[in-house]
């Protein structure tokens, strides 16, 4: 069968900054470089971000690689410390200029840049006011936004405020694996009240300078969020509960906000009864309502399974949402054995369809979905590239369900996979890799096309495939 995909439609993939660039002495210091010098042993091989994929010094041949690859766009982030390596203050015109030369080398090579305003690279000035749990960095953050939009807002059409904010959230504040690495549910349901703030606000002042003339008139600002459908599983209604009730605590927090303006009314109640509801301020509501984004970025790698919970949780342990339900190990399951996370592609499908019946059908795009491998240079064949056919099955699978959720009228407009290239992965280093590209560490950081990359560049020269 043909799988033929709308004209225009995005063939690309994603990176960040802090997990590619590397050149970290040319940029401020971050959350993430003080949690390693602070404990390098809670890094995979003890490894930091101080190199990472090197792209600061080597992103022009990364362009001729995702031209090669037939890439007619890509996402990356800037890093806040690289522009401001306090958050706020003088700012480093070398950090500039090389933004300045990333995004036209993109344009000149017809690939479009999506440019995120944050992914999890909190500078350490920052965090040291409290991240995204004052409001003081709220304010910074978009006095930070305002000099991007200045800066790059005549060449950037799409805009991103942030990537999966739900992340650091549950990574800082829930299950540590993120600084500030605390177990404390009531702040981060702070952190995440402000940042879908500090989302709102950057959408309006972008808005306002679209209205003035101060950016492209055909700019666009969007959000990428990480959406883990929530199966349950019966459809007895105490199952179903709980899946209504992860749905809540991992879409829903900042789905609604960001697309609809406003939190869903089950979620603020489930939190009053808890006393564990946000400080805001005067103006907030008003400023979600109007704060809403014009796309959506949809992340998605695996599903939630979820059953009412059986057993009793100790009342002693700080809560966590999960205390209201419970995760099912559901028999059967399909799992990708390299990474450890399950495999159920028709969670794009369903979530799309979701978008489409409750979020007003906005425009929206895979922002990421990939496989990770760990240890993948096993599968280097003789040829001297990774023979990476799970990972074109992977995508593959994907593509199909993407394709009949377009059928379906759901208004998807890209495919970015989950990596152009092998990145650093915050905790997780370099354990498991991605990228259409091989990035070799024991040699010079060397770039070889995987078998992946082969495929994926015919996809994108015929916008599709049969299969
Ligand atoms: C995504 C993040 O959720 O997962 C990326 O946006 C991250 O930044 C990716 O690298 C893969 O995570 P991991 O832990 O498998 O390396």
């Amino acid at each position: 069968m043909k799988y033929i995909f709308p004209e225009g439609f995005w063939w690309g993939a994603a990176v960040s900054a802090l997990q590619v660039e590397g050149a970290s002495d040319k940029r401020g210091e971050t959350t993430w470089d003080r949690w390693f010098k602070l404990e390098p042993n809670r890094f995979f091989d003890g490894v930091g971000p101080k190199v990472t994929s090197d792209f600061y010094n080597r992103y022009e041949e990364d362009i001729e690689l995702m031209k090669e690859l037939n890439f007619n766009s890509f996402r990356t982030s800037i890093s806040w410390a690289r522009l401001f390596p306090k958050g706020f203050g003088e700012i480093n015109q070398e950090g500039v200029d090389f933004y300045n030369n990333l995004i036209d080398k993109l344009i000149e090579n017809n690939i479009e840049p999506v440019i995120a305003l944050f992914h999890f690279d909190m500078p350490m000035a920052m965090m040291d006011l409290g991240g995204f749990e004052s409001r003081e960095v709220v304010n910074y953050y978009e006095e930070y936004a305002k000099i991007c939009f200045e800066l790059f807002g005549d060449r950037v059409k799409h805009w991103v405020t942030h990537n999966e904010p739900i992340v650091p959230v549950e990574g800082g504040y829930l299950y540590n694996f993120h600084y500030p690495d605390v177990v404390d549910c009531k702040r981060g349901i702070q952190v995440a009240y402000n940042t879908a703030i500090s989302s709102a606000k950057v959408v309006n002042l972008y808005k306002e300078m679209r209205a003035e003339g101060k950016v492209r008139e055909d700019g666009r600002i969007g959000i990428v969020l990480s959406l883990t459908p929530s199966y349950p599983r019966s459809n007895n209604s105490a199952d179903l509960k709980a899946a209504r009730i992860a749905d809540l605590f991992f879409n829903k927090s900042f789905l609604d906000p960001c697309v609809k303006g406003a939190y869903p009314e089950e979620l603020v109640s489930i939190l009053a009864d808890r006393n564990m509801l946000p400080v805001v301020e005067e103006g907030d509501k008003n400023l979600l309502k109007e704060g809403v984004v014009e796309f959506l970025g949809f992340n998605y790698y695996f599903p939630r399974r979820v059953k009412v919970r059986e057993n009793a949780v100790n009342a002693k342990a700080p809560f966590l949402p999960e205390h209201l339900f419970e995760y099912y190990d559901m028999p059967g399951k399909r799992m990708n054995r390299y990474r450890g996370w399950e495999i159920y592609a028709k969670g794009t499908f369903d979530t799309l369809i979701n978008i489409k019946d409750n979020y007003g059908n906005l425009p929206i795009f895979i922002s990421e979905n990939g496989m990770g491998v760990e240890d993948e240079a096993r599968f280097r064949n003789k040829k001297g590239y990774i023979d990476d056919d799970y990972r074109i099955n992977f995508v593959k699978e994907h593509l199909k369900w993407l394709h009949k959720a377009i059928e379906e009228g759901c208004n998807v407009n890209g495919y970015h996979m989950w990596t152009l290239m092998d990145n650093w992965s915050w905790m997780n280093a370099y354990k498991n890799r991605y990228g259409f590209i091989e990035v070799d560490l024991e040699d010079d950081l060397k770039r070889t096309m995987k078998k992946s990359g082969y495929w994926f560049k015919e996809v994108a020269q015929n916008n599709g495939f049969n299969d």
